[in-house]
């Protein structure tokens, strides 16, 4: 009887749009997922979008849009790249949907209605930006989490009796399974053991939200509303039989893969929230870490995403897929740069598994007729053969147990380790010898040789397929076996590869990339990050100053938590100055970026600054700005930029420059 499997990915903000860090995740679960029908279970693999909250109201107006257009525009974009992608997800749920507002409000009356859902007055802190109130801060002080600026609120609210299932929770954990990994783990236990308060879970001072069950002046609060998606997508408070079989066969869920950002959401709350509906909890939670852009997380916020669609236009989907399943450790933080994707991409894609199905299936072409040859004759087997097969089961066996542990750079590492032995077994065997004599031993010999590459290869070949599903796809008709999709991953072992399969037309499935590649693409992204750079992260709430001209790299790093403070030292490292226009015009081709010509005094400088949306060039000259000046040189659309220049950041990154009320010299230092 086939098992069931249920994965999710979180559902993603609709303040953002989606970059590279949201592929990861959506990514992981979709390898998982891949693997998963291969192996016969009867799969459901979710995702969506989460469009309530004040974080989304504020950034629909500051667009000028209302918060429905705002959030189906993104939600739209999301939808759009995963099928881009060709992610196999069973379904996508927004949270503006019907279906999810009356299921989220089914269950919200549920809990009431078993007591652990009651009102009362909270005045407090909160942080806009995480949805989230924090406990013992005073006004004026920073969230913990992100380090921007809490707003002090007072509001009658819904409070959930959290409370009430600290026991209950620690007895959860007791499951090593529950969190991983196990850092995570500890992390929440600790969490958990040092007390509980109550949440509240309804809010009053905005109206974007799902209105609470019979008293609609209150909305329900965005993380309670976003958890209660993984249910409500499969059915949960329906009426429809069909929607409640399926939320009886899918739930619980067998993985719900997470940021590590957001583990006390899914590890604390939401089985708190399951247990006190009487509903049974995911059987694992698993997080993964940040994926890192020149050392810092990348998100909007900082400025720093690289999208996804410019790895797909340059190198395609099964590139990035490998690249981030093989290069960062799953479960820890992983840095991301297109130099190092590049490499690997030659190295392990072009270079690897596809030199290895080009070669030898070309071999099969050239000295078999395009089928594959037997190893008929005992005498034409030496141990390498036998090695190779060994090779081969033991990649099988060890491939299936490091991927089911989440561990897939180790599990990449050993399918990878058997594509190297091939290569070095095809070179020692040299068939291309073999094929030049006609004696019958060679040509046994020959046929044991390209039989074995074969073999290992098409092993290979099945076993990346939820990594590389494109690629592999390729390969497997290149070698005649049909729709990789049907084939049965449980029942995979050597030996299997008929006589006789005919090849179909052998094509390179990677095509080498040149140093062009990363130009390319350091290109695209370049020409839209300065107007992305244009945000920090405290100028989401606060309208801080934030720099704009070079891209976010050169930012100040990005706040992590409250001990973020840097000594007078540290502040007097960055040398701003009183510049002067001289020179402003548009960058041909670019809608975001001036060139401009700047005068500090001692010299004239070239910045490119990403603010053409915001100022016509010609109201510029002669104006006077402050400039970052002793930054390091960049490069952006072929100019030079040596500089940045100051400016606070509204929302929607709209850039206002820096000015003084009173007159000041060109070149004076600010301090
Ligand atoms: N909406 C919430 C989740 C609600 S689930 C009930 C949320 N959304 S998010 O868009 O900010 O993040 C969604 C997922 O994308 C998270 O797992 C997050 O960790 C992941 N990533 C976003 N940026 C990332 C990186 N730079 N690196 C890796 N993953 C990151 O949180």
């Amino acid at each position: 009887m086939s098992k069931k499997f249920y994965i999710t990915t979180p559902i993603y903000y609709v303040n953002a749009r989606p970059h590279i860090g949201h592929a990861y995740t959506t990514i992981a679960c979709d390898t998982i997922a891949l693997r998963h029908r291969m192996l016969g279970d009867e799969t459901f693999f979710l995702t969506g979008t989460d469009e309530h909250g004040q974080k989304i109201e504020r950034a629909a107006e500051a667009a000028g849009k209302t918060p429905q257009q705002y959030a189906d525009e993104i939600s739209g974009e999301f939808r759009q790249l995963w099928k881009r992608m060709g992610i196999s997800n069973d379904d996508f749920i927004r949270t503006t949907e019907p279906r999810h507002i009356k299921r989220l409000q089914e269950l919200f009356r549920r809990i009431r209605d078993n007591g652990f859902i009651y009102k009362g007055v909270y005045t407090g802190q909160y942080c806009v930006s995480d949805e989230l109130y924090v406990d013992g801060a005073q006004p004026g002080d920073p969230c913990p989490t992100c380090g921007r600026i809490t707003e002090t609120v007072k509001e009658e609210n819904y409070f959930f009796k959290l409370s009430a299932f600290q026991d209950k929770l620690l007895a959860l954990y007791a499951n090593p399974e529950f969190i991983r990994p196990e850092t995570r783990r500890n992390e929440v236990i600790s969490f958990v053991r040092s007390g509980l308060r109550d949440l509240s879970v309804s809010r009053s001072t905005f109206s974007w939200g799902v209105p609470v069950p019979d008293d609609p002046k209150h909305v329900i609060y965005v993380w309670f509303d976003a958890l209660a998606n993984y249910i409500t997508a499969i059915g949960y408070g329906s009426s429809h039989a069909g929607a409640q079989e399926a939320f009886k066969k899918f739930w619980p869920a067998d993985v719900q893969m997470v940021g590590k950002e957001i583990v006390r959401f899914h590890c604390v709350y939401w089985p708190a929230f399951l247990m006190a509906a009487g509903l049974p909890v995911p059987k694992a939670i698993v997080a993964h870490g940040w994926l890192l852009f020149e050392e810092s997380k990348m998100s909007k916020s900082r400025g720093n995403i690289v999208r996804t669609e410019t790895i797909l236009d340059v190198l395609g989907a099964d590139a990035l897929r490998y690249f981030l399943l093989r290069e960062v450790v799953f479960g820890q933080d992983g840095s991301f740069s297109f130099d190092a994707l590049v490499q690997r991409y030659n190295s392990d894609l072009a270079n690897g598994l596809g030199n290895l199905a080009s070669r030898t299936l070309t071999m099969i072409n050239r000295y078999f007729k395009g089928e594959v040859p037997y190893p008929s004759h005992a005498a034409s087997k030496k141990p390498a053969d036998d090695a190779i097969a060994e090779a081969a089961r033991k990649t099988i066996r060890e491939f299936a147990t490091l991927f089911d542990q989440f561990q897939f750079s180790r599990a990449l590492e050993s399918a990878w380790a058997l594509v190297a032995a091939v290569d070095k077994y095809i070179v020692e065997n040299e068939p291309w010898s073999l094929g030049e004599k006609q004696d019958e031993d060679s040509r046994s010999r020959l046929a044991t040789v390209l039989y074995t590459a074969a073999e290992a290869l098409r092993i290979v070949t099945a076993l990346a397929y939820p990594i590389i599903p494109d690629a592999t796809a390729k390969i497997w008709a290149q070698m005649g076996l049909g729709d990789i999709k049907k084939l049965a991953l449980n029942e995979l072992a050597w030996g299997q590869l008929h006589l006789g399969t005919t090849l179909g037309e052998v094509q390179p499935v990677f095509p080498r990339a040149d140093k062009s590649a990363i130009e390319r693409m350091q290109r695209m992204e370049d020409e839209q990050r300065p107007a992305l750079a244009t945000e920090s992260p405290a100028a989401k709430t606060n309208a801080a100053p934030s720099a704009v001209g070079t891209p976010a790299a050169a930012q100040a790093p990005a706040t992590e938590a409250t001990n973020n403070k840097i000594s007078v030292d540290d502040f007097a490292k960055v040398e701003l100055r009183v510049g002067q226009v001289k020179v402003a015009e548009r960058v041909p081709k670019s809608d975001k970026l001036l060139r401009l010509e700047i005068d500090i005094g001692t010299e004239v400088r070239q910045v490119l600054a990403g603010i053409a949306e915001a100022y016509a060039p010609e109201t510029l000259v002669g104006r006077k700005v402050v400039i970052v000046a002793n930054l390091a040189p960049r490069k952006l659309r072929g100019y030079e930029s040596n500089g940045m220049i100051v400016a606070a950041s509204l929302e929607g990154g709209r850039p206002v420059l820096a000015s003084f009320l009173e007159e000041v010299p060109i070149g004076a230092r600010l301090k």
